[in-house]
């Protein structure tokens, strides 16, 4: 094991540093050269700006040498699984990043194989390599492998694997409309019996329609057991980490097949 596994921040350094310094620019520049619209101008590069601090302050909360939030809301996930740190058999991260869920799962669980599966489209700046690098870094290539795949069309056939888990993954899925369909989808490929645990907007309306109707739509399915559990209630997050915009429509999704 040469050195730890770098999940880095959801949150791009250099993105929130744009954005800080375009929006002060903008707010010097408007203000230093006299004109009537100035202050509309002015005022949004102040927002501009106020929004870049903001950004700041989330980056350091999931920071693992701040909040920790990114490693406190992978572990509720990990943890949501049945029997979690004993975990044996074949399970499947959806839309792994950087490998975290899954290197982190095949670290602590000595008897589980995972798969990570990612589009690793270049938005995210996450890739196969970095998450080959992660699990080489963690010591666990052999039970730790990665694939291209999409979410919405999973490349496995029915009841492949032991756990099914996904960690903010299936709002993201363009090709899929209704998320629900991608949800759906992730159970397929679970066995009969096996458990899985998703972390989503679950709560967000616009891609979940009611989150009550989800469970049942999901029991429906033939799913034995699901749960719903409002992330903001595990979490001791900040209010402004807990707003609609960040966790509050966020939820975890567990059970068994
Ligand atoms: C917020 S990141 C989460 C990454 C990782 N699960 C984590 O918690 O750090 C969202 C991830 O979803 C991936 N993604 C987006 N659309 C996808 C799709 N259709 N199939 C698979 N992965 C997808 C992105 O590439 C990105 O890695």
């Amino acid at each position: 094991m040469s050195a730890e596994p770098d999940f880095g921040n959801w949150l791009r350094l250099h993105r929130v540093a744009a954005l800080l310094s375009s929006g002060l620019l903008l707010t010097i520049a408007t203000l230093a050269v006299p004109a009537p619209w100035n202050w509309v101008v002015a005022s949004a590069g102040l927002t501009i700006f106020v929004t870049g601090l903001f950004l700041v302050f989330v980056y350091y909360q999931f920071h693992d040498r701040g909040g920790a939030m990114q490693r406190k809301l992978w572990r509720l996930t990990l943890e949501h699984l049945h029997g979690y740190r004993q975990l044996t058999g074949d399970a499947l991260d959806i839309g792994t990043g950087n490998g975290s869920l899954a290197v982190l799962s095949a670290m602590e669980n000595p008897d589980l194989r995972v798969i990570g599966i990612d589009l690793w489209a270049p938005q995210w700046e996450y890739s196969l390599d970095d998450c080959r690098r992660n699990a080489q870094r963690a010591g666990v290539t052999r039970r730790c492998t990665f694939q291209r795949a999409s979410a919405h069309a999973l490349p496995y056939l029915d009841e492949t694997f032991d756990y099914v888990m996904s960690h903010f993954v299936f709002h993201e899925v363009q090709a899929a409309p209704n998320k629900r369909t991608v949800v759906e989808e992730a159970l397929r490929v679970l066995r009969k019996g096996g458990y899985f645990s998703f972390h989503d907007m679950f709560f967000d309306a616009r891609l979940y329609g009611d989150a009550s109707a989800l469970l049942e739509a999901l029991r429906a399915l033939g799913v034995e057991r699901v749960q719903l559990v409002e992330t903001r209630q595990l979490t001791a997050a900040s209010p402004l980490l807990r707003s609609k915009r960040i966790l509050g429509n966020c939820a975890i999704v567990w059970g068994k097949k």
